[in-house]
């Protein structure tokens, strides 16, 4: 079952796509976008090396900020403002998880990361904190790698955490030796970016390529963080995993405005132990829905086969053969009469659903 958060991704475009578009760029910014360095002459110079310290909220982001900087003039070629740059994703979901209190200590041993303490402050023992420390830092010192950012691979070091200190890499010759396919994915990437002749697409295929195999390297390192948190929150956490592999799978465009339209179906803050999704209140009914379709199957079947049926939209379904890598494997005897099963079990459950009707069925 494996292929369902896929399901979720047809969902949420399916969503997305009925949103309004955004007038003005600057309102989707992640939070303190414009507070945060935007050049490397910002950072402290020790040694002639800029130093950073990606524990602080604004350091990193800077980072983000940087990176998004140096990258713009490749993607002006697909719109303005930048709009199309697919490493927005990053710093974008980094904002989402400092807004709702993800980046903040889940043990509460410290004040590291609260609005009563230390507010900028990011927690290495956080899940998202640790994972996004090299969706953060592998990306920028590659970029550094690549010559994007003008200055020589020894040039940038970034700080430790006060502790687990050799969970990290620091610099780009160390994160090299400790990932070194990894570092190689995403100098592909910016190599691929430099070409005049880029595409879109193809972009979109080596970014997701160097993002997972990123997490692939670093999520075992960070299992014992899921203890800190609420079974909800880790459970989450474990869902989310999978889909954003199967976000990567459907290479997902990670631009500007779709992100944040994406972010809107994110839980908003961390979720506790009495959260019990469709029914958190505080929750608007997009992110319920997203929270419990993530953690559930069966209906995500029964309502896109309705989805499918309903509209008959043969596209539609070629689309979802072709982003549910499982369905790759089935031939297309074996898929109709799959498909044919459970619509069946879709009309017995329910004839005429609809999506305002969708809550019943769960
Ligand atoms: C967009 O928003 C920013 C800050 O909120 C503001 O300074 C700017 O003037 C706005 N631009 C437009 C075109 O409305
Ligand atoms: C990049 O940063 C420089 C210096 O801060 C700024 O002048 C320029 O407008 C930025 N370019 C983009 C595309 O954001």
């Amino acid at each position: 079952m494996a292929f369902l958060p896929s399901w979720l991704c047809v969902l949420v475009g399916y969503f997305s796509a009925s949103l309004a578009g955004t007038s003005n760029l600057s309102d989707i910014e992640p939070p303190l976008w414009k507070e945060s360095p935007g050049q490397l002459s910002d950072y402290r110079v020790e040694n002639s090396m800029y130093i950073i310290n990606p524990w602080v909220y604004l350091e990193r982001m800077g980072m983000y900020k940087i990176l998004l900087n140096q990258t713009a003039r490749y993607f002006a070629k697909f719109a303005p403002e930048n709009e199309q740059n697919i490493l927005w994703g990053l710093p974008l979901q980094y904002g989402w998880q400092y807004r709702t209190g993800r980046l903040a200590d889940p043990t509460r041993q410290t004040n590291c990361g609260y609005e009563s303490g230390d507010h900028m402050c990011i927690s290495v023992d956080s899940w998202w904190a640790d994972l996004n420390y090299f969706l953060s830092s592998l990306p920028f010192l590659a970029a550094v790698d690549s010559g994007i950012m003008g200055i020589s691979s020894d040039q940038v070091r970034l700080l430790p955490p006060p502790k687990n200190e050799r969970k990290f890499c620091y610099d780009v010759s160390s994160c090299r030796s400790s990932f070194l396919e990894t570092m190689n994915k995403w100098n592909t990437f910016y190599q691929y970016l430099q070409s005049p002749f880029s595409k879109f697409d193809d972009l979109l295929k080596y970014l997701w390529a160097a993002h997972t195999s990123t997490l692939a390297d670093t999520i075992k390192s960070f299992e014992d963080r899921y203890d800190y948190y609420s079974q909800t929150e880790a459970h989450f956490e474990r869902s989310w995993v999978l889909a954003v592999d199967h976000l990567a799978a459907v290479l997902f465009p990670t631009t500007l405005i779709r992100v944040s339209q994406f972010q809107k179906g994110l839980p908003p803050r961390i979720l506790l132990n009495t959260d019990v999704a469709p029914f958190i209140s505080d929750f608007t009914a997009f992110q319920n829905v997203v929270l419990f379709l993530l953690n559930s199957l069966h209906v995500i079947i029964l309502y896109l086969l309705q989805v499918i049926f309903v509209q008959k939209n043969l596209m539609y379904l070629e689309f979802i053969r072709n982003l549910a890598p499982e369905f790759m494997e089935i031939t297309p005897e074996t898929f109709n009469l799959k498909l044919q099963e459970m619509i069946n079990e879709l009309k017995m459950k329910n004839s005429n659903l609809t999506i305002s009707n969708f809550k019943q069925l769960m």
